[in-house]
């Protein structure tokens, strides 16, 4: 089972040939409502790998949220344990995305929402990976905190933040901290990626990783550097692609795969995506993701 904590969106996309250089008006190809957010993406990326899947996190009591538990349900995915509070919007996003998959975006998130920090009660045992990212950060560090006294798998997805003590706290405590690009660059100021990575392996003395778009993932384990490149795709949709890897790494460790074949599971995984437009909707499957991890391959840096 993948336990993924933290944040859900509804995004209205609208498709456009072209974004334009100034505020005008265009014509729209296509509008589509989709299940959005980086802990929400994760759960159904598990789900579609063929995980149990569980996602917490906060709603308003909205018809965006009974829509995206309506996705939730259709999937098969628990959601129990989120919260549901009154008066509260659910977080949405206007996202305009041009042929390319360059995209404008305003996210929207309540400040009701931002502020409800009493934590639902939780079950942890060993059968279940969690992955959680800073959106719920108090959540997500008490979870990484739990899961690493009780010796449980806990992945971060460490995007999308400010530094802060908490965040310290999940580097520290998570099992598999896992950084964006721009994550890894709010959290170590000095020098390139690489030191950067060197630096936080110094502190923390465990396995660490930043995901790096196009040119992959690079990661340290048993003080060794490693580099995973996937091969060039046409790449039609980026959104989500973090997402999609945090849940299939996930997966992956749930599986009991060794580090290694996780990161060219989740690579697999999260290139295949960039290739399919529809965000949530365009996971690929189980089959197809084995197949093309044969493409992928991982060389020791240092
Ligand atoms: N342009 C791309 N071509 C191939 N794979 C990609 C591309 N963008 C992302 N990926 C895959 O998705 C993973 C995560 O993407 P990344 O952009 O680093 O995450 P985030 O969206 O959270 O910043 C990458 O490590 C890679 O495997
Ligand atoms: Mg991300």
């Amino acid at each position: 089972m993948i336990v993924c904590i933290g944040s859900i969106f509804l995004d209205h996309v609208s498709k456009v040939d072209k974004l334009p250089k100034k505020p005008i008006k265009i014509l729209s190809k296509k509008i589509e409502r989709r299940l959005g957010g980086s802990a929400a993406v994760a759960s159904f990326t598990a789900k579609k790998l063929g995980c149990k899947s569980e996602f917490i996190g906060r709603f308003g009591n909205d018809d965006a949220s009974k829509f995206l538990i309506s996705e939730f349900k259709k999937n098969s995915i628990n959601t129990k344990n989120s919260i549901f509070i009154k008066n509260a919007q659910t977080s949405q996003s206007y996202v305009i995305e041009d042929k390319n998959g360059e995209r404008l975006l305003a996210a929207y998130n309540d400040v009701k929402l931002l502020n409800y920090t009493k934590k639902p009660d939780l079950n942890f045992n060993k059968n279940k990976v969690y992955s959680i990212d800073s959106r719920w950060v108090e959540l997500s560090e008490f979870i990484s905190k739990k899961t690493q006294k009780k010796k449980i798998f806990c992945v971060a997805d460490l995007d999308n933040f400010k530094l802060s003590k908490k965040i310290k706290s999940i580097v520290k405590n998570a099992s598999h901290p896992i950084f964006s690009e721009e994550g890894i660059k709010e959290y170590k100021k000095k020098g390139n990626i690489q030191k950067k990575l060197l630096d936080i392996y110094k502190e923390t003395n465990k396995f660490v990783a930043v995901t790096l778009g196009s040119n992959g993932v690079l990661w340290i384990e048993d003080g060794n550097l490693y580099h995973c490149k996937p091969p060039k795709v046409k790449v039609v949709e980026t959104n989500c692609a973090g997402d999609v890897f945090h849940g299939a790494f996930a997966s992956a460790l749930n599986q009991k795969k060794n580090i290694t074949q996780s990161i060219i599971f989740a690579t697999s995984t999260a290139t295949l995506k960039c290739m399919k437009s529809g965000g949530v909707y365009s996971i690929p499957n189980l089959n197809s993701v084995s197949r093309f991890s044969k493409k992928i391959k991982v060389i020791k840096i240092l």
